[in-house]
């Protein structure tokens, strides 16, 4: 496979989005590559079927919750993120695995090897070769949070804390794989940052 694959991570409110969509811009206009823009859960129709049920459904159990998540990813791998990665696209995706193991792992029951594993054999073991974590602090949360909150987003203060230790800790553990930022920097830093990893993965100039 010789695309290039990037994943944006981090607690809700924290500009992935924004990021993202600054960067499919610039890669498009620098390399002249195409570009594929998706997002987990509901990059593809049957996820976005999944979507409605994880985010505005009754509440789930654990397990079920996090098979629905890795059913999302398997089938936004096997769809959509392969094939684009085949046609040697550049593929940006708003969440990937990581964001299971820090939301789905977080709490009593299931432990994040064993959330990590399920994810790994959905995906055929696909990791990104970048991921960037756009770390927030939860206390800048009450204002950055626009709009009804979705059931993961009504989870309360220490569910925000955990995760947000969760994505630190997977990217100490595997710092080739992750670029952290900090979200409370200006947008444009951020942006020029993530180029300058970029950049070079593309064979062109920040
Ligand atoms: P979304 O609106 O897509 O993202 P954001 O809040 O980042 O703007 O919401 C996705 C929600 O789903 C978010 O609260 C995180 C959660 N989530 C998981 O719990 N596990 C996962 O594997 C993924 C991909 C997302």
């Amino acid at each position: 496979m010789s695309g290039l694959f990037i994943s944006f991570e981090g607690g809700d409110g924290a500009g992935k989005s924004t990021q993202l969509r600054l960067l499919a811009d610039w890669v498009r206009t620098a390399s002249g590559r195409e570009v594929v823009v998706t997002r987990e859960p509901g990059g593809t129709d049957v996820g976005r079927t999944l979507r409605e049920v994880l985010l505005h459904g009754a509440d789930l159990d654990p397990r079920t919750e996090a098979l629905l998540f890795a059913a999302d990813r398997a089938h936004h791998v096997a769809s959509l993120v392969r094939p684009a990665l085949e046609r040697d696209a550049v593929v940006l995706t708003d969440r990937y695995l990581d964001s299971s193991v820090a939301y789905q792992a977080g709490g009593r029951e299931l432990s994040g090897e064993e959330v990590e594993q399920l994810s790994l054999w959905a995906v055929q073991d696909l990791l990104p070769q970048v991921s960037v974590l756009l770390d927030l602090d939860p206390v800048h949360l009450p204002q950055r949070l626009t709009g009804a909150p979705d059931r993961l987003e009504r989870a309360g203060d220490g569910f925000h804390v955990r995760t947000r230790e969760a994505f630190l800790a997977r990217a100490a553990q595997d710092p080739g794989r992750w670029l952290v930022l900090d979200a409370a920097a200006g947008i444009e830093d951020l942006a020029a940052d993530i180029r300058a990893r970029v950049a070079p993965l593309l064979g062109v100039a920040p």
